[in-house]
């Protein structure tokens, strides 16, 4: 049986989710937020929250997330279906039957896919035509190849007034079906007749996650405007929620773990044609939050270009500011700025895949965006101004609903300011670390400078080496996992990519308590988490750390809890969080001094302090 969008919707609304986990949880409301112990896993401490107002749930312990037909599926073992009929029917509602109408519409849209693949077909056939010539040297003359310009059937429309309409009527299809696929344009004097919507351009199919073509983008050869012409929206076209190219790019995406997202068609074929297979754009807008929820569905961290000039960098300011209320735990964005004046595609004509390559991997975190777009690169030096630039990141961060993320912010921003501001970039913590003398030797300070060039300032370096520390013992020595797993689950990592391997390191052990390390290793990886181990290794190789697999687990005990005091000093763990009088308040002026103290009673406080 299938529902339509707007019952789900409805019923989803009606059941109340929070009403529904309410009969498994006992919650505690906090805010928006409700949180309990999760009926996932084994826990002492809450770590699973419902988010009533965007409709799902998520346990940051062992990463169980979902809507409430995922909840009710999952808690009482049922399809999709019956969770839908039992859920109406304790709302009381009547689960539509499929009437005619709506089995009409469905087959009206069923035929305007045949129109659509019709066009695109017409256009090909055109480009490859004599006719088409001064196009297909068009598209060579910018460096796509045969096969690529074949992979994306890439077309052209010829300039003349009926000449798609003409070829597909001869092929049984009527005017008013090409009205509605968007094809033809039927001016409002009716006794006047329809003439294409496409013509001399370099055609651009649109296609749905299905591979089936559902719009086109026409680029106009040479110059002239406009430069891009779209097909309207169709009842198989809603530019808001589609992007070009996810068909071809989502596998390539969830095996790397990364998707790239940049403005133009012309960008993302360069980019899949240099190897990045993983590249999509929004259509001529700006990418609206059903696209950025697409994309999470592909990856965790889309990274989105922009053009490194003035304008693209407030276009990145923008899509970092719209983006804050939907971030969730563990989903983010980061933001690559190319060189000025460039996009993906010039940028890769000039400099190679490596140069894209490099832009990608420099992208910066959200808040670092933020931070930027505020402080211009600078932190002000009267109190005035630096109170007025901690309220503007304070606002921005309390954009964020989800509670633990906001607190994230804050933090970091807070951290930022007090570093920068006291010019100890260099961070408190390096020189007294442990890690010396228990032979951890770092081969850099703990902390990294902030700001000092480098354009990729996630969490503080210390932040992100204890937590890959924490995992790295963990996947080499599972059996401790018992002992710790509460910790584990209570710590929300502050990146992305880290926190997911967290989560899935959990719901892997909770699965599978007998594992070894070999055998967590690859469980990880088939669940599509080798490059996350890849990076976790090797990042701890590069700052020496070496968590042996085959040296005994207990060697490593001192080590989980030194990294566990540090984080909790940094402010990770939510319930440090909350007793810090810093926990939602940008530090004012005057208690700065206050959280000087603080700070290094907290240092003092960490094992291992023992010079
Ligand atoms: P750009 O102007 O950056 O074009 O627009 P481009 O993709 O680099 O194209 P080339 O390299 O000059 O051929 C980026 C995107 O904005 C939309 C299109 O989706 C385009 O790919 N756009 C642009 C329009 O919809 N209409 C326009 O008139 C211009
Ligand atoms: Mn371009």
């Amino acid at each position: 049986m299938s529902f339509s969008d707007q019952f789900l919707e409805d019923l989803r609304g009606r059941a109340g989710l929070a009403d529904v986990v309410g009969r498994r949880v006992k919650p505690t409301r906090k805010g928006r937020e409700h949180s309990g112990l999760c009926p996932f896993h084994k826990e002492k401490t809450p770590s699973f929250t419902v988010n009533e107002e965007k409709g799902f749930y998520h346990c940051f312990g062992c990463g169980e997330h979902g809507s409430v037909f995922d909840f009710v599926m999952q808690t009482e073992g049922l399809t999709f279906p019956e969770a839908v009929e039992k859920l109406a029917g304790e709302a009381g509602m009547e689960i539509p039957q499929d009437s005619p109408e709506e089995r009409e519409r469905q087959q009206q849209r069923q035929t305007l896919y045949d129109v659509t693949e019709a066009a695109a077909r017409f256009f090909q056939n055109q480009l490859h035509s004599p006719g088409g010539r001064q196009a297909l040297d068009y598209l060579k003359g910018r460096g796509f190849t045969d096969d690529t310009i074949q992979r994306f059937q890439l077309g052209f429309a010829p300039d003349g007034r009926n000449m798609m309409k003409e070829s597909l009527t001869s092929a049984g299809i009527d005017e008013g079906r090409m009205i509605a696929a968007g094809l033809i344009i039927q001016p409002d004097d009716a006794s006047r007749d329809s003439y294409d919507r496409f013509r001399g351009r370099v055609m651009f199919p649109i296609t749905d996650t299905r591979g089936r073509v559902i719009a086109f983008g026409g680029r106009i050869l040479g110059e002239g405007e406009p430069k891009y012409l779209n097909s309207p929206e169709t009842s198989l076209f809603h530019k808001g929620r589609v992007l070009y190219g996810q068909q071809m790019a989502s596998g390539a995406a969830r095996k790397s773990g990364t998707i790239i997202v940049t403005e133009g068609y012309t960008d993302v074929i360069a980019l899949h044609q240099a190897g990045f297979e993983n590249a999509v754009a929004p259509l001529g807008t700006a990418l609206t939050e059903d696209q950025i929820k697409i994309l999470w569905k592909i990856v965790p961290e889309p990274v989105l270009c922009f053009d490194g000039d003035a304008a693209g960098q407030k276009a990145a300011a923008r899509a970092a500011v719209r983006a804050l209320p939907l971030l969730v735990s563990g989903y983010g964005l980061r933001f690559a700025l190319l060189p000025d004046g460039e996009d993906p595609d010039s940028l890769i004509r000039t400099g190679g895949a490596e140069a894209m390559q490099a832009v990608v991997r420099d992208a910066m975190a959200l808040s670092e965006v933020l931070w930027r777009m505020e402080t211009g690169g600078r932190l002000p030096k009267t109190p005035e101004h630096r109170a007025a630039l901690q309220k503007r990141l304070k606002e921005h961060a309390l954009q964020i609903t989800d509670s633990t993320l906001r607190s994230h912010f804050l933090s970091q921003f807070n951290d930022r300011l007090w570093a920068d501001a006291k010019g100890r970039g260099q961070g408190k913590f390096a020189g007294k670390s442990s890690a010396r003398d228990s032979g951890w030797a770092p081969s850099k300070p703990l902390s990294a400078p902030s700001g000092g060039g480098s354009t990729r300032v996630g969490p503080p370096d210390a932040l992100r080496l204890a937590q890959q520390v924490l995992l790295a013992i963990i996947i080499n020595h599972p059996e401790i996992f018992d002992r710790v797993e509460e910790t584990l689950g209570h710590f929300s990592f502050t990146e992305g990519p880290l926190d997911q391997l967290r989560q899935e390191l959990i719901s892997v052990l909770l699965k599978n308590p007998d594992l070894d390390s070999k055998g967590v290793k690859e469980m990880l990886a088939q669940r599509g988490f080798a490059g996350h181990l890849d990076g976790l290794f090797r990042a701890l190789i590069r700052s020496n750390r070496v968590i042996r697999a085959d040296a005994p687990a207990e060697k490593y005990l001192p080590l989980w809890d030194e990294n566990v005091a540090l984080l909790k000093s940094l402010g990770t763990a939510p319930e440090v969080e909350k007793f810090r009088r810093t926990g939602g308040n940008i530090i004012s002026e005057e208690n700065e001094e206050d959280w000087q103290r603080q700070r290094a009673l907290l240092e003092e406080a960490l094992p291992g302090h023992r010079d």
